[in-house]
């Protein structure tokens, strides 16, 4: 059996792709999911990994769900922090419910998961964790000053995590993904996403496979000198 790793978010967008891309390195993977039951189901039956339904951004939800998950299946080892939503709007049409919630589910949720597993990372020396952040947490999007403060929040709370880590044999990273083919970027105004595309210089949404294949790289056993770093995985959108 290889590493156990723990994918929040794990079973649509970004999230299956990296819990896939993981089962296909030999990984032993569990996806998190917050709410779509249906979606989970499906992603079970077609790929084989279990999803265990938690809320990320309730602290004793998630220290319950991890402890159940490695009875289940021992420690986890790997932990990709992804669960994230968005709640777009102007500052002047959000409310706090919009800030608050996105704040929780994207930025607090990195705390619950990182405290329920970092104890044991620590005792047996070893432990890879990558949060994903986004290129709107690097340059600021119109419409987001919560998603962009939480995936801000997440690029400084994987540089202070990581330096907490690292003489332990645990390595933090992040991937920062631009615009990626999802159902999250999907949901954005067309007319608002054709002008985006053109500020991409590869020309193209990302694929979640893109991002996917960024987490395995910075899992890897063979990772041990990449830590605090921020792999930008977004077209050339924006030279961070
Ligand atoms: N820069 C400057 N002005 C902009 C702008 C921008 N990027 N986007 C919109 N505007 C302008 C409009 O042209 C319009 O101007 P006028 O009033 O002069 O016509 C004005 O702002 C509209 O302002 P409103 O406050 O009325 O905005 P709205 O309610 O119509 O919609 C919005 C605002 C919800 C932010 C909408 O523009 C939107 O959804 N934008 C996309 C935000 C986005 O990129 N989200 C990313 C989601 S995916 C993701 O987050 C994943 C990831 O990690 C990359």
């Amino acid at each position: 059996m290889g590493r156990v790793a723990l994918v929040t978010g794990g079973t649509r967008g970004i999230g299956e792709a990296i819990s896939v891309a993981l089962k296909g390195a030999g990984y032993t993977v569990i996806a998190n999911y917050g709410g779509n039951d249906e979606a989970a189901q499906e992603f079970t039956g077609r790929t084989g990994i279990p999803a265990f339904k938690f809320d990320v951004s309730d602290y004793d939800v998630v220290q319950d769900g991890i402890a159940k998950i490695e009875e289940e299946f021992g420690p986890i080892e790997v932990l990709v922090n992804n669960a994230g939503i968005t709640r777009d709007g102007t500052m002047y049409k959000m409310n706090f419910e919009k800030w608050d919630k996105v704040i929780q589910t994207n930025l607090a949720s990195c705390f619950n998961s990182c405290h329920a597993v970092v104890g044991g990372m620590r005792e047996r020396g070893f432990g890879r964790i990558v949060n994903i952040g986004s290129v709107n947490g690097q340059a600021g999007q119109y419409g987001q000053v919560n998603y962009a403060a939480a995936k801000s929040g997440i690029h400084g709370f994987t540089k202070a995590l990581a330096l907490e880590g690292a003489s332990k044999g645990i390595t933090v990273n992040a991937v920062a993904p631009g615009y990626v083919a999802t159902d999250m970027v999907r949901a954005v105004p067309e007319a608002v996403l054709e002008k985006i595309i053109k500020t991409i210089p590869v020309g193209r949404l990302g694929e979640p496979e893109d991002i996917a294949r960024s987490v395995l790289f910075l899992v890897a056993d063979e990772a041990t000198f990449i830590t605090g770093s921020t792999l930008s995985v977004n077209g050339g959108q924006h030279m961070y």
